[in-house]
Formats: C-alpha cells, structure tokens, sequence
C-alpha cells in the first residue's frame, strides 16, 4: 500500500487535505466541498464527508474485511471499478476511478505527511494542510482512540499524552509530520492553515483560501460554505448520518465531533503534564519556528 500510496497518480485539480490526525481535517474537507460544491450543499445531508471524499490512507489503515462492511464505500468502489480487485486498496482505485469533473476536483484525505508521496506531489497539485496547536490535538486524539473501535485505547490520558509525545500513536510523531509541510510553506501549491485560525477570522481565512484554490467566491457564498461548515451544523448532521463507523465501547462521550474549541487542554492536564507538555514543545517549535496558539 506505501508503494501504491507513493505512486498514485494524482491530477492537477486534485486538492489534497492533509494532517496530522486531529488537527480539523474533517472541518477543512467540508469547507474545500462546501466551495466546490455551492450548488448541492444539501448533499451533506444525505452523504456523510467521508463517502464525499477519499480518504487514501484508509486501505492501509484498516483491514479488508473491516472496509468490506462498509456498505457505502463498497458500493461506491463496485460503481467506479467493476473489475476492480479490493485487496489493491478500494479508496486508492476508486479515487483513481472517480471521472473528472471540470468544476469539481477531487478532494483527497489524508494524515501520511508529505515525505511519503514523491517529492513532487506539490508540483502535481494543491495540497492544504491543517495544523493545530499540539496539547489540544492531543486531548482530541486521546478521545478518539477511545471512541473508534479500530483503536480501542483503555488507558489514562496521562499516559495517551506520553504515547502522543514520544511518537507512539497511530501516525507517529506530530512534529515530524508538521516539519515536513512547514519547511516548504512557501510552495505556490501548499496552503498552511491553522485550526486557530480558522476559528479566530473563519470568513478570512476562506477568503484565502478560496484564492489559493483559484475559485472565485463572493462573500455571500463564503458566508455560506462557513455556516454549512460550522461545528454546529457539522455536529448536527452527524447525528443523522454519523461519519464514524464504530462506536464507543469505553465511555467516551461526545461523537466525533466533541468540543470544537481550543484550549482544553488545560480543563484535562494535570500541572505536571503540562510542564512535561510544555519542555517538548519548547524543543520542537523553537528549532522550526513555528507557533501556536493555545487559547483564543
Ligand atoms: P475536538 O475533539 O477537540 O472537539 P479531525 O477532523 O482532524 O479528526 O479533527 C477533529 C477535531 O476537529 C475535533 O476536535 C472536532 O470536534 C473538531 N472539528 C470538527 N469540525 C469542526 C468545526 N466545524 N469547527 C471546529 N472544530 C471542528
């Protein structure tokens, strides 16, 4: 699957949305869709994010037998690939099946970081990357790998942000991933968006962003896209149609869209954490000079 995922073809109106896990991929998915999509918003409705999208790294994450209960996913890759065999990976062959549409691109998820596509993926196509401020990335983590059964963390939060630190977590470690898109930032094909951000000046970051992604909207149609993208209207669909598969088997409470906020990490850390949290930070950000923002 890494050869597979490191060969795919991707296509010049292509916008790839990557992350590390956490970091607001889902919110930044609905509003690349929002803006491709002005026309059939209420697809939302029906359809959740994920099947809108392709979410490549899933045929390496999950296991075959997992994806083949998916019912819709299935669907789809029987549509797109009649002949197509599930164990060469049905996200990769379906996205590589998905016709062109000239207004609508495909919109491509993924949480590997940028050194495990060929270093020209940026040259190819638009890529958005999301980062968000660690400590809150780890709280949001830690109760994703309780709520998603393919992960089915018991442990305490102490110990998951431990784990999150040192790298022991699915996707490895966070400052990896985001020094590799920070280090080429400037790239006319990749836009750095921080989750803060976005909840700080939402309309004019999708200003931005709408710009980079040479679309033109007026700010009507962005004030749209940012309602239907909002944490309530996101959070409101997914008690229709969930975007989550499993569900909890210990206790976690809250869906996968739990708080929406920043800054919580401080009503869960304990002062010892932090300062723990605080020294790695120290180490990392200072040496690639990058910062966050951990409360509004
Ligand atoms: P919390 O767990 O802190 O609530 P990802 O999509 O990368 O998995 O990130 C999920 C995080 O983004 C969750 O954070 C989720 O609630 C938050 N999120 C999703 N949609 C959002 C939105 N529209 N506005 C703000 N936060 C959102």
């Amino acid at each position: 699957m890494a050869h597979r995922l490191y060969n795919f073809d991707f296509r010049p109106d292509d916008i790839v949305v990557m992350t590390y896990p956490k970091c607001g991929t889902t919110w930044m998915q609905e509003i690349i869709w929002g803006m491709t999509h002005l026309d059939e918003l209420e697809e939302a409705d029906r359809l959740p994010i994920t099947y809108r999208t392709f979410f490549i790294d899933s045929d390496a994450l999950y296991l075959l037998k997992d994806q083949m209960k998916d019912r819709y996913l299935m669907d789809r890759f029987h549509t797109l690939c009649p002949d197509g065999r599930p164990e060469q990976g049905v996200i990769m062959q379906s996205c590589s099946a998905q016709p062109p549409q000239p207004t609508k691109p495909r919109i491509i998820k993924t949480h590997f970081p940028l050194s495990l596509y060929r270093p020209d993926l940026l040259d190819k196509c638009k890529v958005v990357y999301v980062c968000r401020n660690p400590k809150d990335a780890c709280v949001s983590y830690h109760h994703h790998c309780r709520l998603v059964n393919t992960y089915k963390f018991e442990g305490s939060f102490e110990a998951f942000a431990k784990a999150f630190m040192a790298g022991d977590v699915f996707y490895g470690k966070f400052w990896d991933h985001v020094a590799h898109a920070w280090q080429r930032r400037r790239h006319p094909n990749l836009r750095l968006v921080f989750y803060e951000d976005l909840q700080l000046d939402g309309l004019k970051q999708l200003e931005h962003l709408g710009s980079f992604l040479g679309l033109q909207l007026s700010q009507e149609q962005l004030q749209r896209v940012a309602e239907h993208a909002s944490f309530s209207r996101m959070k409101g669909r997914d008690a229709q149609v969930p975007i989550t598969l499993s569900s909890s088997t210990n206790g976690a409470v809250g869906g996968f869209f739990r708080k929406g906020i920043t800054g919580d990490w401080r009503n869960v850390a304990s002062a010892e954490l932090d300062t723990v949290m605080e020294e790695w930070i120290r180490e990392h950000a200072g040496s690639l000079g990058i910062s966050f923002k951990y409360a509004l």
